[in-house]
């Protein structure tokens, strides 16, 4: 007998809860075997490389690559290295994220940033060498075919450069004080967040010996606008969350005075957007069935979230 509805999404619930512990600790293990020891000369260095980017996070990204990997039928191994690597991209852009000259907060994931703890010199030395570190991991993977790779360090080159999170972050530092229209504030954040969530879900789809096109381009339409909603509900947790919860600053955005969702929708209009931009991204996927539900539970994860 078909079991009831309401236990038949519980159980979906459990398994994609499951499946979020099992990725989020083989992504750990991943950076982990990857990221120099803190025995390895230059040690200081090191330490801060790796204080930086393991213990926390909710590697939304990796787990992205991991999901659309699946979709496209990858090898679960063989979509470690552009998950780990888009990670070690992210971690980056916080520590620079984080320095006085940008948006100066003193708290990362629960503990004190990493210009915090190691000085503003050697925040910026971290970001250079994780940058470096995440086009290393994926230029000598064996298990990858050469094709597979330059596909995916380029995806990964124009997501993290100028036409990327690089570009979005300048804009986001150019608009301090100044409101930026909706379209601007679209741009910027396409830019400098969903550039890498777009990025990571189609470097999963790459991990897949030839992935279906039809297929590359779903995870592609999905993953952009989950990548918006991504940080429409970011801007939403900057206002509605505390720091505890977040393990970073609450009120920043408004203390700093950035154009936000909230601060040009308000924060009801921006938590419609959220939920629109949810709904384009469940559209992208219409024509696949269990096979999408990864994504689909991601999506849920994303725009639901509480930190
Ligand atoms: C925070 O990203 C920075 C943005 C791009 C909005 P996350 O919310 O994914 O941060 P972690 O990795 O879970 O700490
Ligand atoms: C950060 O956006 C985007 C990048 C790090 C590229 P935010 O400045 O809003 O991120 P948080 O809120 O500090 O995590
Ligand atoms: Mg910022
Ligand atoms: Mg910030
Ligand atoms: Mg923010």
């Amino acid at each position: 007998m078909n079991k009831p509805m309401p236990e038949l999404m519980q159980e979906q619930a459990e398994q994609f809860h499951v499946w979020v512990n099992k990725m989020q600790t083989q992504t750990e293990f991943v950076l982990d075997q990857h990221l120099p020891g803190e025995n390895v000369v230059p040690m200081r260095l090191h330490e801060a490389m790796r204080y930086s980017v393991l213990g926390g996070g909710k590697r939304v990204r990796a787990l992205l690559a991991y999901a659309a990997g699946e979709f496209c039928n990858a090898r679960l191994e063989k979509t470690d290295i552009p998950a780990a690597a888009v990670e070690l991209i992210h971690a980056f852009s916080l520590v620079h994220d984080d320095m006085p000259c940008m948006d100066d907060d003193d708290l990362r994931r629960g503990k004190p940033s990493t210009h915090k703890q190691y000085g503003d010199a050697l925040a910026l030395l971290v970001g250079d060498a994780l940058q470096s570190l995440a086009f290393q991991i994926i230029s000598q993977e064996e298990s990858l075919k050469s094709g597979q790779k330059i596909k995916m360090l380029h995806v990964l080159a124009l997501a993290s450069g100028s036409r990327g999170m690089a570009g979005g972050q300048a804009i986001d530092l150019e608009s301090m004080g100044i409101p930026l229209s909706q379209e601007e504030l679209e741009q910027m954040h396409i830019h400098k967040t969903g550039a890498l969530i777009r990025a990571a879900a189609l470097m999963g789809a790459y991990s897949a010996d030839n992935p279906n096109q039809d297929k590359v381009k779903a995870v592609d339409h999905f993953a952009k606008a989950i990548g918006l909603a991504f940080q429409v509900v970011d801007d939403i947790l900057d206002t509605e969350s505390d720091t505890a919860t977040l393990g970073k600053t609450a009120g920043k955005d408004a203390k700093n005075n950035k154009s936000t969702y909230v601060t040009i929708l308000g924060l009801h209009a921006a938590k419609e957007l959220a939920n629109e931009l949810h709904a384009n991204a469940m559209a992208a996927l219409s024509f696949y069935g269990r096979e999408a539900d990864l994504l689909r539970h991601l999506a849920n994860f994303i725009t639901h979230r509480s930190f």
